[in-house]
């Protein structure tokens, strides 16, 4: 019987066997014991599965994305220590020094940080282009040396909606993958596999974990890549890999499992970003509920964008549900059921209203959180942007006075009522 998303929440990834523990057991441990050197050697080989040593690998972890794999629809699924890594592995495992990406423009910061900054220092380029640009846009950005196209399904703080199928076109008429960061919808509400996107990836700090709890990232790949299809471009799954004696990942493991066994046994060997398996089981419990709760986070959503857009204080309000939103028409297609509880709006009185919008707030918390059961507010240009005059913020995108209001899932009517005594003391 094909299962349906709630029942993968709760019952996921791990299902124990006769006499066996319900709840997903915690190994906190750091090594694995093992009767003779020979067995030890052929895990070290990869001739056998299993573990040795948690830096690389934890069976909590593995339980936990082999749940988040699920809810994807991908083939294999691995863990990181927080969204950051989920992407720079995403990336890295297929790309390296001399290389290029492709990326969406509208990203997390931190994503841009790392493809303009980090990602620099070791060599890779990356072009990026507008979501709404052009197929000639697009097509012009690529370059003999691209790897793979990277954006967000919806993008953190922009709220721009990621026309995936196109996206994934174009990169597929190059050779090379589409890299998807879920985040903002998590595959309860979208599920970008099934839309083209090659591998997925989350910060899992958001709504995942939910609660506020663990930091933390996943990777699912799709297992439909055919690495050896475009075998020139992808040395590092489709030629031997000395550090364990000539393994050829994508002949070995095949579409299913090459890209997540070389980014464990490579990656996550040699930078060690593996989230604790104590963070691991709590991201279960988030999990488990995730289906509860993205659609009251989406109520709130629609319901506050809904009130702020008919507000005489309110400047503007960008939201994917609005049908007066540029995002509504792929929303409709991409995130049919809902999209997400961020939203994100300015004042007709400017930052100075802004500043006095976000100290009146009573149950909106400001965090620099987003996607969280409490409701939490940001005012960029006072917080994560503070450091750029009010020309750099809109050239950046950022409106002085934009504030990005994540909404949680208490009363949808106590939050409006929250924002509504707020915007009466402007
Ligand atoms: C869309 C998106 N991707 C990645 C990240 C980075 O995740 P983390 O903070 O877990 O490293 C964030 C963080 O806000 C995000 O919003």
């Amino acid at each position: 019987m094909a299962e349906r998303i709630g029942t993968t929440c709760v019952q996921g990834g791990y299902r124990p066997g006769d006499a066996e523990p319900r709840q997903i057991p915690i190994y906190q441990s750091t090594t694995w014991k093992y009767d003779t050197s020979e067995h030890m050697g052929k895990l070290f080989d990869l001739e056998e599965s299993g573990y040795f040593y948690t830096r690389l690998q934890n069976p909590t972890n593995d339980y936990v994305a082999a749940k988040i794999c699920e809810l994807e629809g991908g083939s294999a699924a691995m863990l990181t220590s927080s969204g950051q890594a989920a992407n720079f592995f995403a990336v890295f495992n297929i790309a390296g020094c001399g290389d290029h990406v492709v990326a969406s423009s509208a990203i997390y910061g931190g994503t841009y940080n790392l493809f303009v900054h980090t990602m620099a220092r070791m060599g890779l380029e990356c072009t990026f282009v507008s979501p709404d640009c052009t197929d000639e846009e697009l097509e012009a950005a690529f370059r003999p040396n691209t790897k793979c196209v990277f954006g967000e399904t919806i993008a953190n703080p922009a709220l721009d909606v990621l026309d995936i199928e196109r996206f994934a076109a174009a990169a597929h008429a190059h050779g090379v993958p589409l890299i998807v960061d879920n985040t903002f919808p998590t595959p309860v509400m979208c599920r970008p596999i099934e839309w083209g996107a090659d591998i997925v990836t989350h910060s899992t700090t958001k709504y995942m974990d939910g609660h506020g709890a663990t930091v933390g990232g996943a990777i699912v790949d799709s297992g439909k890549f055919d690495w050896m299809a475009h075998a020139d471009k992808f040395p590092g799954l489709t030629t031997p890999d000395e550090s364990y004696h000539g393994v050829v990942y994508a002949e070995k493991f095949g579409l299913g499992g090459a890209f997540i066994t070389k980014a464990t046994a490579q990656l996550m060997r040699d930078f060690g970003s593996i989230q604790s398996p104590m963070n691991a089981f709590l991201l279960n419990m988030g999990l488990e509920s995730l289906h509860v709760r993205m659609p009251q986070h989406c109520k709130n959503g629609q319901a506050m964008a809904e009130f702020l857009s008919e507000h005489p204080k309110v400047r503007f309000v960008k939201y994917p549900g609005l049908p007066t939103d540029p995002y509504y028409e792929l929303a409709q297609k991409y995130l049919p059921n809902g999209s997400c509880g961020v939203v994100s709006f300015g004042f007709t009185g400017g930052r100075a209203a802004a500043e006095q919008f976000m100290k009146s707030l009573k149950l909106a918390q400001i965090a620099t959180h987003v996607a969280d059961a409490r409701t939490c507010v940001l005012h960029p240009a006072n917080a994560t942007h503070r450091q750029m005059n009010d020309a750099e913020l809109e050239a950046a995108g950022i409106a002085p006075d934009m504030v990005r209001l994540s909404c949680g899932i208490e009363s949808t009517e106590d939050l409006i009522a929250d924002v509504e005594q707020a915007l009466a003391t402007i």
